[in-house]
């Protein structure tokens, strides 16, 4: 594959709330522990695939990302971190009349799962004609999720197919009650996590985990999907081609104190190593070492290593 790896997606602001307990309705916890990181799953895809290059050696691939950001601290301690990760952000709109996208992160401390509310801001702006100008046509492969506008998603993905570059969407965040209206035809691969399957599947709620992932990876490709990474969290990912049978990519055994953005290092590290080699199971692999690395810090960003 020629051409630089293209992240298009969501910039968000991370207020991370850590308690051994999350709240029930109606109830106030005070004392909880605040970390705050840049975030967006979007962004930390892209910062992702950036800082694992150096693992990659001849075959790291150039990232460049596009996304829309407003005009405040936010977005400026995120242009920080693109600047020091060295990440082209040529196609990063900067608006004036709309703030950051802003996520209030909960993390239970015993498990280190989360649960996000998100404020989406300057990413409901990242229309298909704001993203005109990305040059989606020229990249070697595109990153793309859920969190900004279905039509600029579904366009991006349309054209990078009309020029032949393969896509990989991550279909996160994703609304049962909201087609995003894409051609499982134009994806080369998919990559949602247990919930997110069950979605695409059209059955929402139910309860997907490593025993069901084969099959439900399968599924996946019988929709048209042309690949499949199922993401496990602490069981890995399974991996669905065309023409093989479904195979676990399993994860190593960490102690996780903040899942918070794993599925972004994975997807990030994944298309990184993907873009660079033909083998998909060595990419998945690579991807899932570098989230189980990364949920054994704190934060979004902040929890990525520079490998
Ligand atoms: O996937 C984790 C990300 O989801 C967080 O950074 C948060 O901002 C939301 O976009």
């Amino acid at each position: 594959m020629a051409g630089p790896l293209l992240v298009i997606g969501s910039v968000n602001y991370d207020l991370i709330f850590r308690h051994a307990r999350l709240p029930q309705a109606g109830e106030t916890i005070s004392g909880t522990e605040l970390f705050e990181s840049c975030g967006g799953k979007g962004a930390n895809q892209a910062v992702a695939a950036v800082r694992c290059r150096g693992h990659l050696g001849n075959a790291a691939p150039p990232v460049l990302f596009g996304g829309a950001v407003g005009n405040d601290a936010h977005a400026a301690a995120q242009r920080r971190v693109f600047e020091e990760d060295e990440l082209d952000t040529r196609y990063l709109l900067v608006l004036d009349d709309c703030h950051t996208g802003l996520s209030a992160v909960w993390v239970e401390a015993a498990t280190g799962d989360n649960r996000i509310m998100n404020s989406p801001g300057a990413n409901s702006r990242l229309t298909a004609d704001a993203l005109a100008a990305a040059p989606i046509e020229e990249a070697g492969l595109l990153l793309i999720q859920n969190e900004t506008p279905a039509d600029g998603v579904r366009s991006a993905i349309e054209r990078a197919h009309g020029a032949n570059v393969p896509v990989i969407w991550n279909p996160a965040p994703i609304d049962a009650g909201s087609d995003p209206g894409i051609d499982p035809g134009q994806i080369a691969w998919v990559t949602p996590n247990e919930v997110e399957c069950a979605v695409l599947l059209g059955r929402p709620g139910e309860r997907i985990d490593a025993a069901s992932s084969a099959d439900a990876a399968s599924e996946l490709l019988d929709l048209g999907y042309r690949g499949a990474a199922l993401t496990l969290g602490p069981a890995g990912v399974m991996l669905a081609q065309p023409g093989s049978a479904p195979t676990l990519v399993p994860a190593p055994k960490v102690d996780a104190i903040d899942t918070t953005g794993a599925g972004d290092a994975f997807n990030g590290a994944f298309a990184a190593a993907l873009l660079g080699s033909a083998d998909s199971r060595k990419a998945a692999l690579f991807g899932v070492r570098y989230a189980s690395d990364s949920v054994t810090r704190r934060g979004t960003q902040t929890s990525f290593a520079r490998w």
